[in-house]
C-alpha cells in the first residue's frame, strides 16, 4: 500500500471504493460515523492487525470486479437524489415491518429474554429519531445543497440562511453519531445479529431484517459523512470566494 494511500482516512478509502467497507466491517472498524481517522489509528483502537488489514485492502485493489458507483465524481444534486431515492425510501419502507417483528418477538419472549425487549425499544427509538432526522435533511439541508449547485451553474450569488452550511451539517453529524451509537448497541444485544439456538421463525427473521437495516444505514451515513458533507462545505467556500 502506498504512503499516499496510508495517509487517507478510513472514510476516504471507502468513499473511493465501497468494496473496502467489507474489510472494515470484518475487523469491527467504523468507516461511517467514526471514519475520519487514519488506518493505523483505526486498527490500534480496535486491536486489529494492521498488516492483515493492509493486505486485505490490497486484495480488493487487485480484484477484477469493478468498484461500485464512483459517487465521488457525482454532482451533489444527483447524490442527494440518490440518497433520498434509495436510502431514505428504504428506511421509510423497512421501519414499520421491522418494528412489527421485533415487537412481536418482545411480546412472545420478552418475559424470559430481557434482551429482546431492549432491542425492540431501542429500534423504536432509533426509527423515530431517523424519521425526524430525514425530515430535516429533505426539507432544510438537501434543498439548500441543490440551491448551491444551481448557484454554481448559473453564476448567481448564494445567500446562506443559517450563517454557514456547516451549522446544519454539524447537527446532522451529531444525529448520525447518535444513530450509529444505537446501532452498535443493537448489534451487541443481538450478538452480531446471530439468533439464539432454537429461535422461532419471527425471531430469526427480525435479526435478518435488523442486519440488513444496519448495512443500509452504514452505507447511507457513509455517503453523507464522507462524501456529501465535505463536498458541500467545499462548495460553499468556493461559492463565497468567487
Ligand atoms: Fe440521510
Ligand atoms: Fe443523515
Amino acid at each position: 500500500m502506498s504512503t499516499l494511500e496510508e495517509n487517507k482516512t478510513v472514510g476516504k478509502m471507502v468513499a473511493e471504493d465501497y468494496r473496502k467497507a467489507e474489510v472494515f466491517k470484518r475487523h469491527g472498524i467504523d468507516f461511517c460515523c467514526g471514519g475520519n481517522i487514519s488506518l493505523e489509528q483505526a486498527c490500534s483502537e480496535k486491536n486489529a492487525d494492521l498488516e492483515m488489514v493492509r493486505l486485505e485492502l490490497e486484495e480488493i485493489d487487485n480484484r477484477q470486479d469493478p468498484p461500485e458507483h464512483d459517487f465521488e465524481s457525482w454532482e451533489l444534486d444527483e447524490l442527494v437524489d440518490h440518497i433520498v431515492g434509495v436510502h431514505h425510501v428504504y428506511v421509510k419502507r423497512a421501519t414499520p415491518f421491522i418494528k412489527e417483528s421485533v415487537n412481536r418477538v418482545k411480546m412472545v419472549h420478552g418475559m424470559h429474554k430481557p434482551n429482546v425487549s431492549e432491542i425492540s425499544d431501542r429500534f423504536d427509538a432509533l426509527a423515530d429519531e431517523l424519521k425526524i432526522h430525514m425530515y430535516k435533511e429533505e426539507n432544510v439541508l438537501f434543498p439548500f445543497i441543490k440551491q448551491m449547485v444551481a448557484a454554481k451553474r448559473s453564476g448567481e450569488p448564494l445567500s446562506v440562511p443559517f450563517g454557514t452550511v456547516q451549522n446544519p451539517i454539524s447537527m446532522m453529524l451529531h444525529e448520525h453519531d447518535s444513530a450509529g451509537g444505537e446501532l452498535a448497541v443493537i448489534q451487541e444485544l443481538t450478538e452480531d445479529y446471530t439468533p439464539p439456538k432454537g429461535a422461532c421463525g419471527t425471531h430469526r427473521v427480525s435479526y435478518g431484517q435488523l442486519n440488513e437495516f444496519a448495512d443500509d444505514l452504514m452505507r447511507h451515513i457513509h455517503l453523507e459523512n464522507n462524501i456529501l458533507f465535505p463536498k458541500t462545505i467545499a462548495l460553499e467556500k468556493e461559492l463565497l470566494n468567487r
